[in-house]
């Protein structure tokens, strides 16, 4: 199991954690009794247990069909309609897949369109489909997102002329509410083969639903043992009430505490890049979740070492209102030994005999000594190693974290509405009908 590390922190007395115990106590009442504000978003709490072996194994076979057709499948969709498909795939997969003959597994390269407005990447991924079999996956719950409907427009079409408009139908796989949307609307009237967004589940809490899990079947991927280790979370965390055993209060309650002190600011830090677009998800997940009403900690992140040589600096000595949780993965899944040189003028024959992994944890222990050094408090989160099962846990981990954290500051952490501003304003600008 994952577990959380705080024996560095010598951040609070006992005395001042217990003074706010009843408020973490209240906030994981009101979640686990359903009770707190936007309880009627709530379906990920149970979306463990609830995802049944029927629903696998249409998504699986699915997956399947995708596989056998495409070199290349194409996700289209935004905000938490692709970020936990590709932080759990990117975390898993192959770093060389494109190039690479020995990848770990057979399935389509995945990529992604729709999570942005640049022309030129839409005008360059229809240069690769010209030569590529394809398929795509398009995802929106509201099924209207403009990002993402732009993008599906152009796919759509360039199927329709590449493979005809009936085999195209065999090539598009929509994700989107049961009875509501544009999206919904079109994958009935051109008979797409759909999967349903439960109507109690909100876009960033959504990647244990199909949104998430398609892709990652797609991408050769255990998603039964995703759905194990989350469910194994979910067993951990409701059955441990109180403070002193749970991890997702614990986790909860530090944060909170570090930012009525001032520190404001959560960098996720991962030692290993395959984890970068796990951070992009808990960025979307806590700073959608958490900032509201003037309040929440800004959610941040950084890949180290590489970002010591780019932010360390500022780590170190800037402005003292960082905090760090660490995501450390305990093994890497390969060896790399590093070779005895006779002439030594690099001199590294001194790491002879240590593996890489060894060294770059070092360069995690040796960051955290500095960092807490220079008031940068450092929470640990322990992972065994990066497989499906663990990735699982920290799912179902930070997305009961974040609803905790989110009632501790008192605010709704399901609902979204500062999302709307910069539509409404580009609408108007682009002169959008009423
Ligand atoms: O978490 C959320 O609700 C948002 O990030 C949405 O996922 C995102 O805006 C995409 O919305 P939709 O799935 O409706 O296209």
């Amino acid at each position: 199991m994952i577990q959380l590390n705080l024996n560095d922190n010598l951040y609070f007395t006992p005395d001042q954690v217990k003074s706010h115990q009843a408020e973490i106590s209240n906030a994981y009442q009101q979640l686990c009794s359903k009770s707190g504000k936007g309880n009627d978003f709530l379906g990920w709490l149970d979306l463990p247990e609830a995802t049944d072996e029927a629903l696998l194994n249409q998504i699986q076979s699915c997956a399947t069909r995708l596989e056998r057709q495409s070199e290349l499948v194409v996700v289209i969709g935004i905000g938490g309609s692709y970020l936990g498909a590709r932080a759990v795939i990117e975390a898993l997969q192959h770093s060389y897949k494109m190039f690479s003959p020995f990848s770990d597994n057979h399935a389509p390269f995945v990529t992604y369109a729709g999570n942005n407005i640049s022309e030129d990447n839409l005008c360059e991924l229809l240069e690769v489909l010209d030569h590529k079999d394809y398929s795509l996956i398009v995802i929106s719950k509201s099924g209207t997102t403009t990002e993402p409907a732009i993008a599906f427009r152009i796919l759509k079409k360039h199927c329709e002329d590449k493979y005809g408009k009936e085999w195209a139908k065999q090539r598009i796989v929509a994700i989107t509410d049961k009875a509501r949307g544009a999206l919904k609307q079109l994958a009935d009237a051109e008979g797409y083969e759909t999967f349903v967004i439960p109507d109690d589940v909100g876009g960033r809490y959504s990647v244990l639903t199909p949104v998430g899990l398609l892709p990652i079947a797609v991408a050769g991927f255990d998603i039964r043992q995703l759905i194990v280790g989350a469910r194994q979370m979910r067993a951990e965390l409701l059955a441990h009430n109180s403070l002193d055993d749970n991890i997702a209060q614990q986790y909860a309650l530090m944060r909170y505490l570090l930012y009525l002190q001032g520190k404001k600011i959560e960098l996720m830090v991962a030692y290993l890049p395959k984890l970068t677009y796990f951070i992009e998800w808990y960025k979307q997940l806590f700073g959608e979740s958490e900032g509201k009403e003037g309040k929440g900690i800004f959610p941040s992140g950084a890949v180290f070492s590489t970002d010591l040589h780019s932010l360390g600096q500022y780590i170190q000595e800037g402005e003292r209102h960082l905090f760090e949780t660490v995501l450390s993965v305990q093994q890497s899944h390969f060896q790399v030994p590093i070779p005895e040189d006779a002439a030594n003028l690099d001199k590294l024959n001194y790491l002879c005999g240590k593996s890489i992994h060894q060294i770059n944890l070092t360069a995690e222990e040796g960051t955290r000594m500095a960092h807490t050094d220079g008031q940068v408090p450092n929470l640990r989160i322990i992972v065994p190693k990066i497989d499906e099962n663990n990735l699982g846990q920290l799912i179902y981990f930070f997305e009961f974290s974040c609803a905790l954290g989110g009632y501790l500051l008192g605010i709704n952490p399901f609902d979204q509405p500062g999302v709307e501003a910069y539509k409404k304003n580009m609408f108007r600008l682009l002169g959008k009908p009423q």
